[in-house]
């Protein structure tokens, strides 16, 4: 059984479904965000998981880190998840928790990296988008992939839409990929996610 820490923005609808999936592979001890008020902190309390706010204002980025570094130490996690997380993360913390730090991105990567991902997709008149479950390494959204689900892309569809349908397969997808991590299913290697 593993302790997963979750770092949050916003809503946390995948935080959600990483609590709805908690059982033999692994339990949530602690959530953090960098937005009090953020919607998935309300989540998770009220479920009895403990909720950290560590603003990031006036701080450095290495200061910020070292603080979100101590209470994941402290809750004693072995994963954390960045679930909606808007932080780019100093490349100390992302080494410090190397192989153990995953995050979920709106997009089939290595395509599609940063922000304004639907509006990008959309503008391109791509046919398939998705999302994927990665390790987290230095460079942004760039850490070898561990899951990925695809959907279509409507002509019709808004940014809005296309949200919608990529974050139903999010939140199927982040609770798999969480499993596989705990269960010592995929671990990072020299760069790679080796499976099995
Ligand atoms: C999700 O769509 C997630 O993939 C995205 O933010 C949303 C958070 O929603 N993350 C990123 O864009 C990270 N670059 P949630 O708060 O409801 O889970």
């Amino acid at each position: 059984m593993k302790n997963a820490a979750v770092l949050i923005s916003g809503r946390g609808s995948n935080l959600s479904a990483l609590m709805a999936a908690q059982g033999s592979a692994y339990r949530i001890v602690l959530v953090v965000s960098n937005v009090e008020g953020a919607g998935g902190l309300e989540i998770a309390a009220a479920a009895g998981i403990p909720v950290k706010v560590i603003p990031h204002q006036g701080k450095s980025r290495e200061t910020f880190d070292a603080e979100v570094d101590a209470v994941l130490r402290e809750a004693g996690a072995d994963i954390v998840c960045l679930a909606g997380f808007m932080r780019i993360l100093s490349d100390g913390f992302v080494r410090a928790w190397e192989g153990k730090l995953v995050n979920i991105h709106p997009s089939l990567l290595p395509a599609y990296k940063g922000i304004r991902v639907h509006e990008r997709v959309i503008e391109a008149k791509e046919a398939l988008s998705g999302a994927s479950v990665h390790f987290v390494v230095p460079e942004l959204d760039a850490g070898p992939v561990i899951a990925q689900g695809s959907v279509p892309v409507h002509p019709s569809d808004t940014p809005q839409t296309l949200a919608a349908r990529v974050l139903e397969i999010e939140h199927s997808l982040y609770p798999q990929a969480l499993q596989l991590l705990a269960t010592g299913g995929v671990r990072l290697e020299k760069g790679l996610a080796v499976f099995g």
